[in-house]
């Protein structure tokens, strides 16, 4: 009994209202214990059948499991009532009045502070979606536009911390905004912490890439694996002559390709992924990931094993942070996208860029031809409505002329003639083009040039801004517009490149730059200028002209249930070969949306006599036919 006591004695009583916050305290934890295990439960199963299957490792799959849990209750309170949120409401990536819009943080606003900011701006844009593109810790002048990743846990220095990253994300949420970031999971740059010790020779680590003694292997690989950079970078392999090794780098010699065949380096990644999705990340961008499996005698790009990959990412993200939503960047050949949204029971993406229409846009700008546009609108049209594209006319890339050349042969134009035609026509090199630009990669072994340029320069913006030429300048703002007016016609998120929405033109200052000199994708990845978002207020600016307009439009889009992605979509057959028209029908509405790719003004025939709404202009009236200014476009609602 004294024993009893004294004891007793010597434990401090808990006072009651720490009692109360324990007792909180332990029931939450119990009921985001349910939530985990439930959610594990639902895709346990398949999740090992896909491990095992890649790599018959059962400890390492239990440590998977164990850092999947560990993760989940990292994951901080509002994220996870977000999730919870977003695992009811569905699809809230669906919505039509989502508008992206990608930004270099320190183009745009110095550091994650300055976007801060400026998310007053981003709001007046209607932007709801912001892409920050790569902002991890990266070598200065090996950097890839960020996209050589020295650091997954950490933000570039000059750019701010995690911490900010955090802020900003929070801050974004309350206004409704969510960010996306790259997820760079192909590579990582020279200066990552497992490449400096594979340097060093340190054989855990050299596992982690491919690295090869004898230069037979390498010379295999060459001979079936295309080139990416094939004038920038050439080669899918670099001599480390230090240690006497070749290490495989598909993208620059600084960026070393992650061996995926090592579970050590897919789980490892996917705590990186889980780490950064944590920090409040709602949209993670999965950089080239057609790229993430190797094997000898293949082209190494689109292999199975990527598909297993990118499927247990997805249950992984399910598991511990449904809220997330993958984004894929497969710059690929049609046939090769769509896979990636897997199927509609086992999903992988849920969003992947709608790339074969972006080129296929700008070649029907050069060729005033509208058919492969409609037969690539076709094609998306007939997809599942649960697939979600991300709609743009130009990113932080080069466009890549992959267009569908069997079709092209049909009516006359060959590969690489055509591409030809392409790349002169965009930098201004035909006699009936206001367009200005640079090649970039041109290849002279395939003759297989990209091209790049913003989109207002692509328009003929600069070119008329340096003439003085009032008239062009009319003519380049409408196509301009014409341009967004199409790709909001589609469904999916449109995503606009920042500084695109006041028409900024090509900045040439990168050639002055020794690390950027080589690579013309900097030509269109300029500072932002905010001068120009000044003259927005004069609604006759350039600038005022564009920035009005694309806003109308998306709040036209907003607005208009037509626009919502579940209305069924075609295109209609007119008998002009310029004139694209699109219909949209959403429960008893529907919007003819006529697009005039030609310099020459013409008068459109509606299907039948009726009442329209002109949606942009606001006007309505009983019309049969319809004029349409070159390079205009029309919003007609049936009444
Ligand atoms: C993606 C990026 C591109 C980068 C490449 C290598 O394609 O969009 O900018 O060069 O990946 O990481």
């Amino acid at each position: 009994m004294a024993g009893k006591s004294t004891a007793a004695a010597g434990v401090k009583k808990m006072p009651a209202k720490k009692i109360g916050e324990k007792k909180v305290a332990d029931r939450k934890k119990v009921e985001n214990d349910r939530i985990f295990i439930e959610r594990l439960g639902r895709h346990h199963d398949e999740l090992r059948w896909l491990y095992m299957e890649l790599y018959g490792n059962d400890d390492m799959f239990a440590e998977l499991c164990d850092q999947m849990k560990r993760y989940y209750d990292l994951r901080n309170d509002k994220l996870k009532k977000l999730d919870a949120q977003r695992e009811v409401e569905d699809k809230w990536y669906h919505r039509r009045d989502m508008v992206g819009m990608m930004m270099y943080i320190d183009n745009f606003a110095d550091n994650i502070k300055g976007v801060q900011e400026k998310l007053a701006y981003i709001e007046s844009c209607n932007v709801n979606y912001i892409h920050l593109m790569p902002f991890l810790d990266s070598p200065k002048g090996r950097s890839d536009g960020g996209y050589a990743v020295a650091d997954f846990r950490k933000v570039k220095p000059d750019l701010g911390t995690m911490d900010d990253l955090s802020k900003l994300a929070e801050k974004c949420h309350e206004k409704g905004i969510s960010l996306c970031m790259d997820f760079v999971m192909n590579h990582t740059s020279e200066d990552h912490e497992w490449a400096v010790k594979a340097r060093q020779g340190d054989g855990e680590y050299m596992s982690r890439y491919f690295f090869y003694e004898d230069p037979s292997i390498p010379q295999e690989y060459e001979k079936t694996v295309p080139q990416v950079f094939p004038t920038t970078a050439p080669g899918n392999f670099t001599w480390l002559s230090e240690i006497g090794y070749y290490v495989m780098t598909t993208f620059y010699p600084y960026q070393w390709d992650l061996n995926y065949h090592n579970p050590r380096v897919f789980n490892e990644m996917m705590y990186n992924f889980l780490y950064l999705a944590n920090q409040g990340m709602d949209i993670i961008r999965i950089d080239a990931v057609p790229y993430i499996w190797k094997e000898l005698g293949t082209n190494c790009r689109n292999l199975p094993q990527v598909h297993t990959i990118i499927r247990m990412m997805r249950i992984i993200g399910e598991i511990v942070c449904p809220g997330v939503v993958l984004l894929g960047e497969v710059v690929m050949e049609p046939d090769k996208v769509t896979p990636y949204f897997g199927t509609v029971e086992k999903p992988e993406c849920h969003m992947l860029y709608n790339v074969t229409t972006m080129a296929t846009t700008w070649h029907t700008v050069a060729t005033r031809d509208i058919r492969l546009l409609r037969k690539q609108m076709d094609i998306v049209c007939s997809l599942p409505r649960e697939y979600i594209f991300l709609n743009y006319l130009r990113c932080h890339d080069d466009i890549g002329w992959g267009l569908d050349y069997d079709t092209l042969k049909m009516w006359g134009m060959e590969e690489i003639p055509h591409k030809r035609y392409l790349n002169d026509y965009f930098q201004g090199k035909t006699p009936d083009s206001v367009s200005r630009g640079e090649l970039y990669n041109d290849d002279p072994v395939t003759q297989d040039a990209r091209f790049c340029a913003t989109t207002a320069s692509m328009c003929g913006i600069e070119s008329a801004g340096f003439e003085q030429d009032m008239e062009k300048m009319e003519q380049a703002i409408t196509k301009d517009v014409m341009l967004h007016a199409y790709m909001f016609t589609q469904s999916g998120i449109p995503m606009l490149y920042s500084g695109d929405e006041v028409g900024q033109i090509n900045d040439y200052t990168y050639k002055e730059d020794p690390d950027k000199v080589t690579d013309s994708r900097y030509i269109h990845r300029g500072k932002f200028n905010w001068d120009q978002v000044e003259l927005i207020k004069d609604r006759s600016s350039v600038q005022g002209q564009i920035f009005n307009a694309l806003k109308k439009l998306e709040n036209i889009r907003r607005d208009e249930v037509v626009f919502s992605a579940d209305a069924e979509v075609w295109t209609k057959d007119y008998s002009d070969q310029s004139i694209l028209w699109i219909v949209r029908r959403y429960m008893d509405e529907e919007l003819h949306a006529v697009f005039n790719f030609s310099d020459n003004a013409k008068t459109v025939w509606m299907p039948e006599k009726a009442e329209y709404m002109n949606l942009f202009s606001g006007s309505t009236d009983e019309i049969e036919t319809v004029d349409i200014p070159e390079w205009g476009f029309l919003w007609m609602k049936k009444r």
